[in-house]
């Protein structure tokens, strides 16, 4: 799948690909770009590789742990926002595939959405030491990136996991007057204004919680079944 690379290139073109997806570039002067989603998204993680003034990104090229990124599909109707990789997602440079991930899968089955339909991602790209909350600086630094990324797949949901992306979301998406305490505001759908048109943000408890407190995943097993409508 391809897609724009930046609004201000000029006029859109569009034509249908031999996989059956659609080119889109745009005419400037005489050059014309065509950009992919993945070389797109590629770009976002050699940045992130080579990161420079950010002590998580220092301290992962110390510890040799990996960047991560996100993954899933590049055309989702759903994007899920996480905090930061914990330990076993800087092993493997993955999303979710740990504990976490092991709950965020079963919540996805509850609602028969397969993973690789949705896109899952983080606030925060590396790994926070002793899996420490991301610090308001941390979260800065790599907000460019995630800005881009949510550009690039243009959801119509975006989900935030856990009350630090929740915060995030809702502040970039202009819906500050309506932040609240995450156990107030979990599963509830605030329209906003995205560059690409209207996007619905639904914040979640994080999937952690379920790890500890049943009460806690019975509440997000409840809540996941509003993503049915948009997935
Ligand atoms: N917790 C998160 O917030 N993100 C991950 O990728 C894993 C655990």
């Amino acid at each position: 799948m391809y897609s724009t690379l930046t609004a201000w290139y000029g006029p859109a073109l569009r034509h249908p690909s031999t996989d059956g997806g659609e080119l889109r570039g745009f005419l400037f002067g005489r050059m014309i770009l065509m950009v992919s989603k993945t070389d797109q998204l590629r770009r976002i993680r050699d940045a992130v590789i080579n990161l420079q003034g950010s002590a998580l990104a220092d301290a992962r090229r110390q510890g040799g742990w990996l960047p991560v990124l996100g993954e899933g599909s590049h055309d989702a109707a759903v994007m899920f926002i996480g905090e930061a990789p914990g330990e076993n997602e800087a092993k493997q440079g993955r999303p979710f595939c740990g504990a976490s991930g092991r709950v965020l899968d079963e919540l996805l089955s509850s609602i028969a959405v397969p993973r690789e339909t949705v896109y899952v991602t983080n606030i925060v790209k590396d790994r926070p030491p002793k899996n420490r909350d991301p610090l308001p600086e941390e979260i800065a630094a790599y907000a460019p990136f995630l800005r881009k990324q949510i550009a690039i797949i243009q959801p119509k949901v975006i989900a935030p996991l856990g009350r630090f992306s929740m915060e995030w979301v809702m502040r970039n998406y202009g819906l500050e007057e309506k932040i609240q305490g995450i156990s107030k505001i979990h599963g509830q759908a605030f329209v906003a204004k995205a560059d690409w048109g209207e996007v619905t943000v639904i914040p979640f408890f994080h999937p952690a919680v379920a790890l500890y407190t049943a009460s806690q995943k019975a509440t997000l097993l409840e809540d996941f079944k509003i993503l049915k409508q948009y997935a």
